[in-house]
């Protein structure tokens, strides 16, 4: 199993905000062209190392599992040609936000996505463009055969459109699951 003691050591710059924030993770951009995504958020780790109880030992070890199935997922999607962000990797961070310190926190980094969601695109014209290319995409996944898409996550809200290339980009797939 991989815990943060055996991933490699990212020192990332001191941040104010994060770019976005879900059920499962807290994304932050940290260079021009790339994220990392954290399994729920800070606090979510400040909490689980202050008190190393059973609970939250086993919670920690699930948090791991599902970002590390993510990442998986990802490559396999992108290998198999759905558009994806790029993936690096998952790493131990030492991130300092809003003047807190925190350490060995696992972070996913990936390719930062210069796109809009496509339900902010709701009621535009490029709405029904974008989401017929979404739904292609999930069609092809489909037919793949090789995943169980997270049933909360195939939703608009886990798709990026980017109006100059005309195209989608997939992403969030932390509950996702392989076939096999
Ligand atoms: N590669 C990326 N490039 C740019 N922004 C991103 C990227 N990945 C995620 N984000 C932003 O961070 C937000 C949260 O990411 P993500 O959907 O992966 O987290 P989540 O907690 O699993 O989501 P949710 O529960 O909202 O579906 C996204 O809605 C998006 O705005
Ligand atoms: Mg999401």
């Amino acid at each position: 199993m991989i815990t943060v003691d055996n991933l490699p050591k990212f020192v990332i710059d001191p941040i104010e905000d994060y770019i976005g924030k879900g059920t499962d993770g807290t994304v932050f951009r940290i260079e021009d062209d790339l994220v990392v995504k954290i399994p729920w958020d800070l606090e979510f780790w400040e909490r689980i190392r202050a008190e190393p109880s059973e609970d939250n030992k086993s919670m920690e070890n699930y948090a791991m599992k599902r970002i590390c199935n993510e990442i998986r997922i990802t490559r396999n999607l992108r290998y198999d040609g759905i558009p994806v962000p790029r993936p690096f990797g998952l790493f131990s961070l030492d991130i300092e936000h809003r003047g807190d310190s925190y350490e060995r926190i696992p972070g996913y980094i990936m390719e930062f996505i210069d796109g809009k969601r496509l339900h902010e695109l709701r009621g535009s014209r490029d709405y029904k463009k974008a989401k017929a290319l979404y739904e292609r995409e999930l069609e092809k996944i489909e037919a793949l055969g090789r995943f169980i898409p997270g049933v909360c996550e195939v939703s608009d809200l886990n798709c990026f459109w980017l109006p100059k290339k005309k195209s989608v980009v997939l992403f969030d797939f932390m509950r996702w699951e392989d076939k096999e």
